[in-house]
């Protein structure tokens, strides 16, 4: 009755901790900004669907914010023009597109393990077979070029590559983004980098791949940069004859993105990077908070992250991530376990800072006394 390559697609380990909650659990699980969208920004999509923009727009999205998304890239590559921009539905979509528009039956596409959950299934209900590289806390979580050169094959179209990586946190040194690139040229391969992070860095920028390769497709949104997960808007970044191809595959998956949204992302842009810097400057906050609450709790290491808002601790207790999970959840917290991102994650915890401070102390104080329950059953 259902197709074959969906009938193996499994619903996100991150939803499920979700469902399982007990009411008033503290939230260590959010996978976005716990803030509004800037008001101007509010204020931009009430007024655009007052005044009538509640139609179909151009499928590559309006020529205004494609312009304002070059002024963003203009710097890393002064060529780019609206021709490489497609606005998408989302950070989400523009990957379902773009694994649409690259990959054949039996081709092979690079993932990171771990990493985000969305790259094997898009792979797979292209048809293709995901190939996991190993991302490993001995490496601070950077992609092992050695491994990768022993896993190419002739079937290798692209590889995915995530920085700053959700679920470790870890930001591309420039070298690794150099190395990458002539690996991919090496190998005729195209390089898709999720960017969606890009803004929320602590230590330094991060260096986008626009620029560096003229084989990149730029996955980029306005989630959560702009606090807006639940307006579903993004865009891709492309070589212009690949652009070309990938608008085939976004107007055959959803015509035009929101048109709304669109005016409002404008006003957004237009505002320039105070309020983000702001939220940013919170994220860094709460990032030195849970470091600090983290280098107290036995068992446990982390690597700090340069990027994103989660954390990703490894623990050497001889328990499963989701048992460990499962059991902070019945004392009212929820995380997500590392192996919902992939087999490396066994043995790691994704927390997000993305909660209020109080919450983070209250939820960290429970992992603690849950560590030390531990340690203590295991001198016993
Ligand atoms: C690494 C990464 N890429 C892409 C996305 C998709 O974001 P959206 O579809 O909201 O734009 C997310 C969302 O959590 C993410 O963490």
């Amino acid at each position: 009755m259902v197709a074959e390559r969906v009938r193996h697609i499994e619903i996100s380990g991150i939803r499920r901790m979700f469902e399982a909650a007990p009411p008033n659990a503290i939230n260590l699980g959010l996978g976005e900004p716990d803030f509004d969208p800037p008001r101007e920004v509010i204020d931009a999509l009430c007024e655009a669907v007052r005044h009538g923009m509640n139609h179909y727009g151009p499928s590559a999205g309006l020529s205004e914010l494609r312009d304002a998304i070059v002024d963003r890239y203009r710097d890393r590559s002064p060529a780019t023009s609206r021709e490489n921009v497609i606005v998408t539905g989302s950070g989400s979509e523009g990957l379902m597109t773009t694994a649409l528009a690259l990959l054949d039956a039996g081709d092979e596409l690079l993932v990171p393990n771990p990493g985000f959950v969305l790259y094997g299934p898009h792979a797979r209900m292209a048809g293709a077979t995901p190939v996991p590289y190993s991302l490993r806390a001995e490496h601070r979580y950077l992609p092992d070029l050695d491994e990768l050169e022993q896993l190419v094959t002739p079937r290798t179209r692209a590889i995915v590559v995530n920085s700053p990586s959700n679920p470790t946190g870890a930001v591309f040194p420039r070298a690794t983004v150099d190395r990458l690139v002539a690996f991919a040229d090496r190998h005729d391969l195209t390089i898709v980098s999720d960017e969606v992070y890009e803004e929320i860095v602590y230590d330094g920028p991060a260096t986008s791949f626009w620029g560096h390769s003229d084989r990149v497709v730029v996955v980029n949104s306005f989630s959560k940069t702009l606090a807006m997960t639940g307006w579903r808007i993004g865009f891709l970044l492309a070589p212009r004859s690949l652009a070309v191809e990938l608008n085939k595959v976004h107007y055959h998956i959803m015509a035009c993105p929101s048109t709304p949204a669109q005016a409002a992302v404008l006003a957004g842009l237009r505002l320039g990077n105070g309020w983000r810097n702001r939220m940013v400057r919170e994220f860094r906050a709460r990032r030195a908070l849970v470091l600090h609450q983290l280098g107290t709790i036995p068992g446990l290491s982390v690597v700090p992250p340069a990027g994103a808002f989660y954390m990703f601790p490894r623990f050497s207790w001889a328990r499963s991530a989701l048992e460990v999970a499962t059991e902070l959840l019945s004392r009212g917290v929820i995380t997500t376990p590392g192996d919902a991102f992939g087999s490396l994650g066994a043995a790691h915890l994704r927390l997000s800072f993305a909660a209020s401070r109080g919450d983070l102390r209250k939820g960290l104080g429970i992992l603690r006394h849950y560590a030390f329950e531990l340690e203590e059953g295991r001198d016993g």
